[in-house]
């Protein structure tokens, strides 16, 4: 957790040195609870690892889009990357610039892409011939200039979880290089869309920097083909999957990408975009649980019952997805490195649990088998890494209002989404006979 501003003192969690369950008493449980100097840490060193190239760096909204923390991340100059109208007005209400934002996503609508023609968004990210006739007549009817590059599908494996590859032939993602061509040819005759750009993006996490190197000689190649047909692309955006590590293992950090990177970004010498989120945000934020009851079957397996549920989280039941989870109180804080497999972490007093939440499916398991030390009834749990695809993934479901979300900065915590209500469940409902 060298990274991170959560940390175990005295026996006790503390975020950016307040303990966690004062917090948990303050705003109750389940809440997500993020460091405002990780977040702000991790971009400086993001940023400063590609300094020679001075990029743009474009926060990924959907993996933590709360409105104070998009401000935060304006003010820390950054622009957006985003994937709907939604995610523009939350930039927009954050006071970030459209000026800054990128916008990619496959199905991208008529009403979004007005709006977004309308702020100015910095470019689209197009994903296919369609969307781009579709730019190009809003962008005719409101007389306007839409900048764009091309979401290139360079068909490279990134290694990574098959439900978060973006960047192989069979994923939805992209225009293949051969379609991206012709399509960059045709897009010359109209003055209404200007190509600029390359964006390419495989996938998240990547724990390796190969497929980047793949990736970038592959736009590379491209860009030369285009400026042989007289196109100029004088943008490349490598978009995000910036790794962090969800065991506590060292794993490749920004320097290592950037040092990947340099030669072919070099060659190009083209303004650089990138697209973070999960490297800046998962290590900042922490989901915190309370536990409701123990249960053990007549098996002798042990299910410890927290209040907050795959709704709250859903990476574990979507993805199979591990995270470090341990008490708050725990008198020897927790291990640096805990594995899936591991059978004892930190080699101290523990018991093998069901890590489960009160929603009514099976997949409701935040973790299987899990070594941990005893956490009785009313015990807080902290499920670490859950900055990034935690909140942004919640929804209602089971009837279960959405947790609150609390930020620690300089003069303590500050509640930045107050817990949802029952009210809030049915609030947009009609309640009509028909
Ligand atoms: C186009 C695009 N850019 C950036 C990201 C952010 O990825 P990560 O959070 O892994 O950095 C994503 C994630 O899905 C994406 O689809």
């Amino acid at each position: 957790m060298e990274t991170s501003g959560f940390r175990y003192l005295d026996g006790q969690l503390h975020c950016d040195g307040m303990p966690v369950s004062e917090i948990a008493d303050e705003y109750g449980t389940p809440l997500f609870l993020y460091s405002k100097e990780t977040l702000l840490r991790r971009l400086a060193a993001f940023r400063e690892a590609f300094s020679d190239h001075d990029p743009l760096i474009c926060f990924s909204v959907k993996s933590l889009a709360n409105i104070s923390i998009l401000r935060m991340m304006a003010g820390a100059g950054c622009g957006f990357d985003i994937v709907s109208g939604g995610e523009l007005y939350r930039v927009l209400q954050a006071g970030g610039q459209p000026s800054k934002t990128v916008f990619a996503g496959v199905g991208k609508s008529r009403p979004e892409i007005e709006f977004a023609l309308r702020h100015n968004v910095h470019m689209f990210n197009v994903e296919s011939e369609s969307e781009m006739r579709l730019i190009r007549r809003v962008a005719d009817e409101l007389g306007c200039r839409a900048d764009v590059a091309i979401r290139v599908n360079p068909d490279v494996d990134a290694q990574t979880h098959e439900k978060t590859t973006t960047g192989k032939k069979e994923n939805k993602f992209g225009i293949d290089i051969g379609s991206a061509r012709r399509l960059a040819i045709e897009t010359k005759e109209f003055s209404s869309v200007v190509l600029r750009g390359l964006h390419v993006h495989l996938g998240s996490p990547i724990y390796d920097t190969t497929p980047y190197e793949r990736g970038l000689a592959k736009i590379a190649e491209f860009r030369g083909q285009l400026a042989e047909e007289g196109i100029e692309i004088d943008t490349v955006n490598l978009g995000g999957g910036y790794c962090m590590s969800y065991t506590g293992e060292q794993v490749p950090g920004p320097a290592s990408y950037a040092e990947a990177m340099a030669p072919g970004l070099n060659e190009m010498g083209t303004d650089l975009i990138l697209e973070p989120g999960r490297h800046v945000a998962a290590p900042a934020g922490v989901f915190i649980v309370r536990t409701l009851h123990r249960k053990t079957t007549g098996d002798g397996k042990t299910f410890v019952i927290a209040d907050g549920a795959m709704n709250d989280l859903l990476r574990p039941a979507l993805y199979g997805a591990f995270h470090r989870i341990w008490p708050a109180y725990s008198s020897d804080g927790m291990p640096e490195v805990v594995r899936p497999d591991d059978d004892n972490p930190g080699g101290g007093d523990t018991e093998k649990v069901d890590i489960v939440g009160p929603v009514c499916e099976s997949s409701d398991c935040m973790a299987k088998d899990r070594a941990i030390p005893r956490v009785n009834e009313g015990d807080l749990l902290a499920i670490f890494d859950t900055g990034a695809y935690g909140y942004t993934m919640s929804s209602n479901y089971n009837g279960r209002p959405r947790a609150a979300e609390v930020l620690v900065g300089a003069n303590g915590p500050v509640l930045i989404a107050r817990r949802e209500t029952y009210n809030d469940l049915v609030v947009r409902e009609e309640l009509t006979a028909i």
